[in-house]
């Protein structure tokens, strides 16, 4: 474990990069002639944080604004998703969540945890607060009827690696994201003044002359271009697993919104920090799913394809190693035995306790005839969570003013360099909470007859050649995946960057008219920060590891990297 476990050496200071991207917004727009909505508070995204933060500004709050704008006189949200609500990593996590319940546990135990597994660079503060609150969360989620596992009458709680004690809760065995999931989406139907808007593609975030957030730019398949004016925005679109071919994040995660909050000119901080869970299914030509700590946790074994338990060889802590640290030595494991993948051994673990409490995992194997009783399970290592995003601060502000971040596509401070497992559900319930409570104590704004700016935005034709995009982002998947992933150094880095600036040419110069565009474009601006932030950091910290540089350098970067848009 590298880093300051207490500390004890105050924040991480940081550097700022200007980066240039000579774009604005991806389309032309003519505000005038484009549909419009109106809300108090336009959000983002609908997995945890965009859920929670949904509910909280949805309500009026004592001492708040008398706003007469919305139905009922409360507050008017629209939450936008890209999709359907179901697709969201939220929806996907099987591990839980991370929350101190057992009278053997403590938040100073949760903190020192967090704090020692974020390699010297997550912020006290942000830990505690997110640490402290967790319990009252929870509690709330029962309140609103998620169903956590219990014994005995009480949540019942496992470990992952990482934690010192077992804290992780779940619900319906490995269900646990879509048992919140379903909780979440309830009770925003159950508001009135909670308007939802699925297969929204949100393309920029509008700002007016002071660059203030004045809301956002859409599209949706059937009513085209779609402006949302909005006094406070909040995003919260969740990660971008997408850039790695291989990857356990759905579809829909292709850094979007860090894309846009690019554009509009938002601090981006700590890219070059992106999780790979080491263990997914690994079916040649199945997507990559994932296969929860949480067995390793309860015992499950890691083998080589020679039949040997290897963690040990790695690390003391064996399969309960931190995730970065299992990641690697899974691949240097299959590097040494010339395979393509390692097993999960859970033969000597009941069949009958496995099946009730891994009842996703148990199908999925039964799906590709894997008979979890006598059979291995195939894994590798996939992306699985991007720990740098939007930087924020306690209070889920973002630099541009009224835009709020929250969930995965912030970086609230909690993480540092590596996240602990099952961290993120509790971020995103707490900061989505922050969020949405900081609207609905804002200031009021009458945002049906606030005058908005006419935005008017041209782009250029380009003359040059079209590339096929579908092409672009499969080659720029497998690019990242080799060159920026698990482990990097300075040559594939580099060589990284000067093949996306290559695609850039060809691809930023234009512009789309569907969401596949758009992805393929934001997925260019984000790879490119990605690789750019992995070079700058020359030393291993974290979940960020380079072979030429294999140390952790407290002296020169112990800071965060910060990156800005020079437009
Ligand atoms: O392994 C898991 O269940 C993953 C948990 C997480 O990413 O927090």
């Amino acid at each position: 474990m590298v880093g300051d476990p207490k500390g004890a050496a105050g924040p991480a200071p940081a550097e700022l990069i200007r980066f240039g991207e000579p774009r604005r917004y991806l389309v032309n727009i003519d505000s005038i002639s484009t549909s419009q909505l109106f809300a108090d508070c336009v959000i983002v995204g609908g997995g945890a944080a965009g859920l929670r933060a949904a509910i909280e500004a949805a309500d009026r709050r004592n001492g708040g604004p008398q706003r007469e704008t919305g139905r009922l006189g409360n507050p008017n949200v629209i939450v936008v998703c890209k999709a359907g609500l179901e697709e969201s990593n939220t929806w996907n996590a099987q591990g839980g969540i991370a929350s101190v319940l057992r009278e053997d546990d403590t938040f100073e135990a949760h903190v020192a945890d967090t704090l020692r597994t974020g390699g010297g660079i997550a912020d006290r503060v942000v830990v505690e607060q997110v640490v402290r609150q967790g319990p009252e969360l929870v509690r709330q989620l029962q309140e609103w009827g998620a169903g956590f596992d219990l014994v005995d009458g009480r949540i019942d709680t496992t470990l992952e690696g990482g934690h010192s004690h077992a804290r992780i809760l779940h619900a319906h065995g490995d269900e646990t994201g879509r048992a919140i999931a379903e909780t979440l989406i309830r009770k925003v139907r159950s508001k009135a003044n909670i308007r939802v808007i699925e297969n929204f593609f949100t393309i920029d975030l509008l700002t007016d002359k002071e660059n203030r957030c004045i809301g956002i730019l859409g599209y949706s398949r059937d009513s085209g271009l779609q402006i949302v004016w909005a006094a406070n925005t909040i995003l919260a679109t969740g990660g971008g697993g997408q850039l790695y071919r291989e990857t356990t994040n759905p579809a829909v995660a292709t850094t979007d919104g860090l894309a846009m909050a690019y554009r509009v000119g938002a601090i981006l901080r700590d890219l070059e920090f992106v999780q790979f869970h080491p263990t997914t299914l690994y079916i040649a030509g199945a997507s990559r799913a994932l296969i929860t700590e949480t067995l390793r946790g309860e015992g499950a074994y890691l083998l080589d394809t020679k039949g040997r338990r290897f963690m040990a060889d790695y690390d003391e802590a064996g399969e309960l190693a931190p995730r970065d640290v299992v990641s690697r030595a899974i691949l240097a494991q299959m590097r040494k035995t010339d395979a393509t993948h390692v097993y999960l051994d859970v033969r000597h673990l009941d069949k009958e306790y496995f099946a009730r409490r891994f009842p996703l995992i148990s199908d999925l194997c039964e799906s590709f005839d894997i008979d979890v009783s006598h059979d291995l399970i195939p894994v590798r290592p996939s992306a699985h969570y991007m720990i740098g995003g939007v930087r924020t601060d306690a209070m889920a502000r973002t630099n541009i003013e009224n835009l709020y971040a929250c969930g995965e596509v912030a970086s609230t401070g909690l993480h540092g360099a590596n996240r602990l497992g099952s961290n993120s559900l509790l971020e995103g319930l707490v900061f989505g909470t922050l969020a949405g409570r900081a609207v609905s104590t804002s200031e009021p704004s009458d945002i049906t007859s606030l005058k908005h700016p006419a935005i008017r935005y041209n782009i250029p034709a380009s003359d040059r050649s079209r590339l096929d995009t579908a092409d672009v982002r499969n080659s720029m998947r497998s690019l990242m995946w080799r060159n920026v992933g698990i482990t990097r150094k300075a040559q594939p880095l580099a060589e990284a960057q000067e093949i996306i600036r290559f695609w850039h040419r060809y691809v930023m110069d234009k512009v789309f008219d569907t969401p596949e565009g758009w992805e393929c474009q934001n997925m260019l601006t984000t790879s490119q920060l990605v690789a750019h932030c992995a070079e700058l950091r020359k030393e291993s910290r974290g979940v960020h590891y380079r072979m030429d540089h294999t140390q952790t350098d407290d002296k020169r970067f112990r800071k965060h990297t910060e990156i800005i848009r020079a437009g």
